[in-house]
């Protein structure tokens, strides 16, 4: 059987411009026979799913495995086990599988945490991972500033808790980038105030989508009360500011 066994592709779509998925993704999407992707258990909607639409094989099954939203480690690590059982069943046909993620699949993604358990779990399964361009890669972009330079360290963090991470690591750090940056925005602005950045900050919401917007003054971020898909970039030697 083992020789039969199916491959599961770990794929990133990308930010959200269906043009910026690698070929080699659009390549493997091709290729496969289901596509995995997650949700919430309370939402069946994949954004990635909708992101990859146009390259996806018109008959291909689409699965969306169940990622309760909760912070219960044992809850969690049921789940993400019966997804990686859900799986193997699937390339135990003889099928090639892949899972979907939005940006990178390594980067702040459920993939990783299905890659581990298949890692533990199955072994023996073949995996690929096809990276992704991430998300604050192409707000980068989108004010065609550069993330890094020369001898410079840049900090990628999740924003979910206000400013603590900014607060304890931003002043070694010449470049920020702050993921999740939805809730607790007057304490991230205040964080990155603190570590004399908010000048030389901006935050992107949902680039490459609809409803993209740059938000030059992060300040302004309060009032605007940003959605899920807001980052925001910090930059020491480079006032962001138009
Ligand atoms: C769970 S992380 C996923 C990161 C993703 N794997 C990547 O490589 O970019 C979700 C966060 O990514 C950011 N994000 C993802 N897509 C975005 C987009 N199109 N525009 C702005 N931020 C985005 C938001 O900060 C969001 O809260």
């Amino acid at each position: 059987m083992s020789e039969n066994r199916g491959t599961l592709y770990g794929i990133g779509v990308g930010p959200g411009d269906p043009d910026l998925i690698t070929i080699k993704a659009v390549k493997a999407m091709a290729e496969v026979d289901v596509i995995f992707t997650a949700s919430s258990s309370k939402n069946s909607f994949s954004l990635a799913v909708e992101i990859a639409q146009p390259h996806l094989p018109q008959e291909v099954e689409v699965v969306v495995l169940p990622f309760p939203m909760t912070k219960d480690k044992e809850v969690m690590g049921k789940a993400w086990n019966e997804n990686a059982d859900t799986i193997a069943a699937v390339l135990d046909q003889g099928k090639n599988a892949a899972f979907l993620t939005l940006g990178d699949p390594l980067t702040y993604s459920t993939f990783g945490y299905i890659a581990q358990c298949m890692q533990k779990s199955y072994p023996d399964y073949p995996m690929v991972t096809i990276s992704g361009i991430t998300s604050f890669q192409a707000a980068a972009a989108r004010i065609n500033t550069p993330l890094v330079e020369g001898e410079e360290t840049l900090m990628i963090t999740s924003g979910a808790y206000g400013g603590a991470h900014v607060r304890r690591v931003a002043e070694g750090a010449e470049n920020v980038v702050l993921l999740k940056a939805y809730k607790n925005v007057d304490d991230i602005a205040e964080a990155l105030s603190e570590s004399n950045l908010l000048d030389h900050s901006c935050a992107v919401k949902k680039c490459g989508r609809e409803g993209e917007e740059v938000i030059w003054n992060v300040g302004d971020l309060k009032e605007i009360k940003p959605d899920y898909w807001t980052l925001i970039i910090a930059k020491q030697n480079n006032e962001l500011r138009r």
